[in-house]
């Protein structure tokens, strides 16, 4: 089922339309699926996705972790998430024999927790407390992406759940989560973290004038923050992570593989408008490139009707028919009622052709892709219910 690149998970093809069904309940049910991505450009839905497959998949009876970035508050309250403690903690309201545990990632303390794990108590110190470090923990372009794999990386290896979903940070860029192993290990092994490195190496008068040169690359950024301190900064930081250098990439190293690995399955989740399918697109491109698992498209706020059999067209004739000419039967205020009624739907019908043809587009340069479709909801997903309703469409068993 998973582990076997865009060709994953034909499941059935119950859907309206092109395209194959992405079987989601078959996905979360099979226990040979271990790891669940979702990822995406920002505000599509990732981390609502996220949530309401980890609930379904614990109210199916598995054993379920779900690793948020960036929950909206309110839906954070709902899943008990009100501490950053930046571990997993149990979600009450869960029902069935399975278990729901989910947790909001905490950047700085999860380097924080690399640091300690690696280094001596007094080692860890000096560099928790260095400038540098705290700048680079709390912000470097990439520290989010790559915590988030180091996170992932921790959670796999305790071994304690049977299933983790994990939710992708909001970047600009949707493909920094694949990049952030090698960006981060080129940026701590790199030629500007050795430049620095030098002295602390090598010692002695030459070796500093040298970095002070050196230090014009930096003036324009992190020099300004820091100013003259910067230097004894850099190269204490240095000196102290310098043992942690080979770990950090070996373990980035280590999480890229487990993202490849059977039984680590990516969704890649959009809107039906142009933009947001091309950046999916570019995304199952990308996962492709790098051999990473696909499992399918989530297609995120799709609108629907209850009437599909009244067409736009013929809707708006009777609106302006009803305005025109009013009806034997019913008050003026009644017919006002029903003609704004009959535009209603007619619009809708037409943002749901313009989705549909967005749809088709993409299902015919990617016929392969599974997709399922989840309806627009009338309001946000804040709680266990919304994410309930959510977890049944994505499973397909949410009445039409
Ligand atoms: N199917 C849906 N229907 C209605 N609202 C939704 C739906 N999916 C997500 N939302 C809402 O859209 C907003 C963005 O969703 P979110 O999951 O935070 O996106 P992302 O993590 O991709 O940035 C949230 O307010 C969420 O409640
Ligand atoms: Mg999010």
């Amino acid at each position: 089922m998973t582990g076997s690149g865009t060709k994953a998970n034909g499941g059935g093809n119950g859907m309206r339309g092109t395209g194959k069904r992405l079987a989601v309940d078959a996905l979360i049910d099979d226990p040979k699926t271990r790891i669940i991505v979702c990822c995406g450009s920002g505000g599509v839905g990732k981390t609502t996705t996220a949530a309401a497959i980890g609930l379904r998949a614990a109210e199916r009876g598995r054993k379920a972790v779900v690793l948020t970035i960036d929950p909206a508050r309110r839906l954070a309250q709902s899943m008990g998430l009100t501490e950053l403690d930046n571990t997993p903690r149990v979600v009450k309201g869960v029902t069935g024999e399975g278990e729901l545990q989910a947790m909001m990632l905490d950047m700085k303390r999860t380097f924080d927790e690399v640091v300690l794990a690696h280094s001596e108590p007094e080692r860890a110190r000096m560099i928790m407390e260095n400038p540098f470090y705290q700048s680079l923990s709390a912000g470097f372009a990439g520290t989010q992406e790559y915590m988030a794999m180091e996170k992932l990386g921790q959670l796999r290896s305790a071994d304690e759940w049977d299933l983790i979903v994990v939710d992708t940070p909001p970047s600009r860029s949707a493909l920094d989560f694949l990049d952030a192993p090698n960006r981060l290990g080129s940026f701590l092994d790199g030629r500007v973290i050795r430049l620095l490195a030098a002295p602390a190496k090598v010692g002695g008068r030459s070796a500093l004038k040298f970095l002070n040169a050196g230090m014009g690359l930096f003036t324009g950024g992190l020099g300004k923050i820091f100013g003259a301190q910067l230097l004894t900064d850099v190269q204490t930081f240095i000196t102290a992570m310098d043992s942690m250098f080979g770990g950090f990439r070996e373990r980035a190293d280590r999480t890229y593989r487990l993202l490849k690995a059977p039984g680590t399955a990516f969704l890649v989740v959009a809107v039906p408008e142009r933009d947001a399918l091309r950046e999916a697109a570019y995304f199952v491109d990308r996962l492709a490139a790098d051999r990473m698992p696909l499992a399918g498209l989530v297609l995120n706020r799709v609108h629907d009707t209850g009437a599909p059999q009244l067409t736009a067209e013929r809707s708006l004739a009777a609106a302006e028919t009803l305005e025109e000419n009013g009806s034997e039967h019913s008050s003026p205020a009644a017919e006002l009622l029903a003609a704004g009624l009959l535009r209603l739907h007619a619009e809708r019908m037409q943002i749901m052709g313009r989705e549909r043809r967005t749809r088709d587009r993409f299902v015919s340069v990617y016929p392969d892709v599974p997709i399922v479709e989840v309806a627009a909801l009338p309001g946000d997903v804040h709680d266990l219910d919304g994410l309930r309703d959510i977890g049944d469409r994505l499973g397909g068993s949410a009445p039409s």
